[in-house]
């Protein structure tokens, strides 16, 4: 495991889509496995200025997201296509076609899972995936738990991941309970793994991660397992790891 501190935000986003930036010069079939969330916001912003500056091309790039919640559509202002192509698709030359997102509005939970399974299969998995870590230790939407559950899955978000998130749905919204999610397999299969974090609310969770034991009770943890594992988070967010 490799860990890079960044003096803040803007320093961690820009060298997050510097490795991003470098997977898809030296393979530009590239498969992307991509996040949502306020953390990789900066990371995407800095790639569509290297994108308008003639530096990039997605346009043989394939993109795989984590996660979506279920019974949201993909128009809905708060599903995760509705992220992607808000805050990074709308503005790079990606293939359409190739873009992939978890097809939210599917209500049979085992189709929707296979389906995406079936997806990550057929892209010959994934290349580099970028992940953000949640207050209670998920990656993706693995919550925590008794087991890893290797395929793509429906969970039941946490109480803590509800409370993180309400603040993107409006006021009286009734926001989803459940997700459907790429599971550890899929992420854990990943060339290269590329976690950001920022923030002092992410200090202690990055400290039970990767200073504690690997259990499905801290999702983040068995990344300690993967043999190219980078975090970078600034400051803050890195204090107690790093102490
Ligand atoms: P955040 O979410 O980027 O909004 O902090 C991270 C996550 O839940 O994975």
């Amino acid at each position: 495991m490799k860990i890079i501190c960044a003096e803040n935000y803007q320093e961690m986003s820009e060298k997050a889509a510097a490795m991003i930036a470098a997977q898809v010069i030296m393979k530009p079939q590239a498969v992307l496995g991509l996040a949502t969330g306020s953390t990789p916001i900066g990371t995407y912003r800095q790639l569509i200025q290297w994108y308008n500056e003639g530096k990039l091309d997605f346009s043989q790039v394939t993109g795989i997201n984590l996660d979506e919640y279920r019974g949201l559509t993909g128009d809905h202002p708060q599903s995760y296509r509705y992220f992607m192509q808000r805050h990074f698709y709308d503005y790079v030359n990606i293939d359409p076609a190739r873009t992939y997102v978890p097809d939210g509005a599917d209500p049979d939970a085992e189709r929707a899972c296979r389906n995406y399974d079936q997806i990550l299969r057929e892209a010959g998995g994934i290349d580099l995936q970028l992940l953000g870590i949640g207050l209670d230790g998920h990656i993706g939407f693995n919550e925590p738990g008794e087991n890893f559950i290797g395929e793509t899955h429906c969970v039941k978000l946490t109480d803590s991941t509800l409370a993180a998130n309400s603040r993107f749905f409006s006021e009286g919204e009734q926001m989803p309970r459940e997700a459907y999610t790429l599971g550890i397999r899929g992420i854990l299969q990943a060339g290269k793994v590329l976690m950001l974090a920022d923030g002092r609310d992410k200090a202690d969770i990055l400290q039970q991660a990767f200073r504690g034991p690997v259990t499905p009770r801290v999702p983040a943890s068995i990344l300690q397992l993967h043999p190219d594992f980078t975090l970078i988070g600034d400051k803050e967010a890195l204090r107690m790891l790093l102490s």
